[in-house]
């Protein structure tokens, strides 16, 4: 029997790991033939030979070298069907701020607003990890929707997911730059989808809630403990169940889901 994406060809940044690797495996399971990139060529390359696919490694903040691998990909592969805009970074660790964090909720509660600590998350910030932060997730983002839409205009078929964050809808003090990056990418996916609906291209952006992946290893016990408290179910999600967002958006079930923004949070409230 057919399956589903059968022949269609899908392009996953950031897929050596976490939520990309999972992506890469469940679309692969529906047909589709994988093309992964990753900064690390040795994952890249593992999950590629996992789903049968090629790897490519190259820094999604240059322009050049991502045109170059996806117009490769194409030129071996001979199409371009899907686009994920996943590759991240996770914000810095504010671990060591958990206490006082925690504290402020407290005076904050009692309406002891005044004696408040000052966080400093944005003082603190260095202007080297404001810029990367918005140069991985939002040139990263642009860089691959030009590159996809090369190829899939002339088609006149494609879909393109970028991977935002809950954190680009409830921004977080911790993480500024995170929050704008993501943000950016749900503005980024609307203009986008606006221009290219006509072609028959479909734009969406994804925004996961916490998800177990290498991404959150750095953050404390104790900082986990007070994300977790913020979701609904209680639990974080598994890239599995971030995948099955994914393979919707790449499947026929959803060619009426343009310029659309679907968080997979379990209930997170911000
Ligand atoms: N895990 C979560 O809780 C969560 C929540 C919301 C959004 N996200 C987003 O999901 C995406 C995937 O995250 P993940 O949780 O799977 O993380 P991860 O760390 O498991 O995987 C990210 C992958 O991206 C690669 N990468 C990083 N910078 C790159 C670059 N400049 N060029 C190419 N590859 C690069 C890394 O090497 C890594 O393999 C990210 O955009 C992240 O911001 C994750």
């Amino acid at each position: 029997m057919k399956q589903i994406l059968e022949n269609h060809v899908a392009f996953i940044t950031g897929g050596g790991s976490g939520l990309g690797a999972a992506a890469a495996r469940r679309l692969a399971a529906d047909g589709a033939i994988i093309a992964i990139n990753d900064l690390d060529i040795q994952a890249a390359q593992k999950v590629a030979d996992e789903v049968g696919g090629l790897a490519y490694a190259f820094d999604v903040t240059d322009s050049q070298a991502f045109t170059a691998a996806v117009d490769d990909c194409v030129a071996k592969l001979g199409r371009l069907d899907i686009m994920i805009n996943n590759a991240g970074i996770a914000p810095q660790d504010t671990s060591s701020k958990t206490e006082l964090m925690m504290e402020n909720m407290g005076k904050r509660m009692s309406g002891n607003i005044e004696s408040m600590a000052p966080m400093n998350y944005l003082r603190d910030l260095s202007d080297e990890n404001w810029d990367r932060m918005i140069r991985v997730h939002l040139y990263g983002a642009f860089y691959g929707c030009k590159a996809a839409l090369t190829h899939m205009q002339p088609q006149r078929s494609g879909r393109i997911i970028n991977i935002s964050s809950v954190i680009g809808l409830y921004p977080a003090a911790g993480a500024p730059h995170y929050s704008v990056a993501k943000a950016g990418i749900i503005s980024l996916t609307k203009a986008v989808a606006a221009e290219v609906a006509p072609l028959g291209i479909n734009v969406n952006a994804i925004c996961p809630g916490y998800i177990k992946t290498p991404l959150l290893t750095p953050f404390s016990e104790a900082m986990m403990a007070a994300v977790t408290m913020r979701i609904g179910k209680g639990r974080l999600g598994q890239p599995e169940e971030l995948a099955e967002m994914v393979r919707f958006l790449c499947g026929p079930e959803s060619e009426y889901c343009t310029g659309d923004v679907f968080a997979v949070s379990g209930g997170y409230t911000g």
